[in-house]
């Protein structure tokens, strides 16, 4: 009866996300869901919170502006309600590279992961980098049946994990990719992946 109790409280606490195998894509538009090959763009689309099993899940990204805009143009949040109004996503070319890019006043503006130490937290997904940090790649997720997760995933070379805060100046969800398995949480903080696309598709 202990142990039974012990296992419900540790349960609780757990919000474990899925077990799935992660399988990096190639770094193609043609890889993000919606591509359309005439114009070599994928989408628009949205970003939002999946597995996190929380009532986050389906959330949409939108941005929060940095003021500092010699680091970047802002963080990439997810909102905390749903259906809120959120910025467009694609991805497109930008020079040799294809990246996502969210849509800042009208234009289509480059997204790319923090290697700057905002707020204490690396790992964060910045708009118009003024130094662009690693590249948001693609990744499928297979459960251990074989099954492919439905969705698209946001992460780089094979982590597609985040650590999602709630920033309370801006009542938005902080994402932080987590890049080693060992990362530990901070306070407040829990896991879940992060999807491009329509939660309503599979792809
Ligand atoms: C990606 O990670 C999975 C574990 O989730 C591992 O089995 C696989 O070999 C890794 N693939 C690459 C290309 O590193
Ligand atoms: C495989 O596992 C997933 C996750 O547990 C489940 O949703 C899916 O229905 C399973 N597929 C099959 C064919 O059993």
């Amino acid at each position: 009866m202990l142990s039974l109790l012990v296992a419900l409280a540790a349960a609780a606490t757990v919000r474990a996300i899925p077990d799935v195998e992660v399988v990096p894509k190639e770094n193609k538009c043609s890889n993000w869901p919606f591509y359309r090959q005439m114009s070599s763009v994928a989408g628009p689309f949205t970003l939002f919170a999946a597995s996190t099993g929380t009532e986050i899940d389906g959330n949409r990204a939108t941005y929060v502006t940095i003021s500092d805009t010699t680091i970047a143009a802002g963080w990439v949040g997810i909102t905390s309600q749903q259906g809120a109004a959120v910025p467009q996503v694609q991805c497109q070319v930008f020079g040799s590279a294809e990246m996502l890019a969210m849509n800042l006043n009208g234009q289509y503006q480059p997204l790319s992961i923090s290697e700057y130490i905002y707020h204490e937290y690396d790992g964060l997904v910045f708009v118009k980098n003024v130094a662009r940090g690693a590249p948001i790649e693609p990744h499928w997720h297979y459960y251990p049946n074989g099954t492919r997760q439905d969705g698209t995933f946001l992460g780089w070379n094979n982590f597609t994990t985040w650590a999602y805060l709630l920033d309370q100046q801006s009542n938005k969800y902080r994402i932080r990719l987590l890049t080693d398995t060992a990362q530990k949480l901070y306070d407040g903080e829990f896991t879940g992946f992060v999807r491009a696309g329509d939660p309503r598709l599979s792809d």
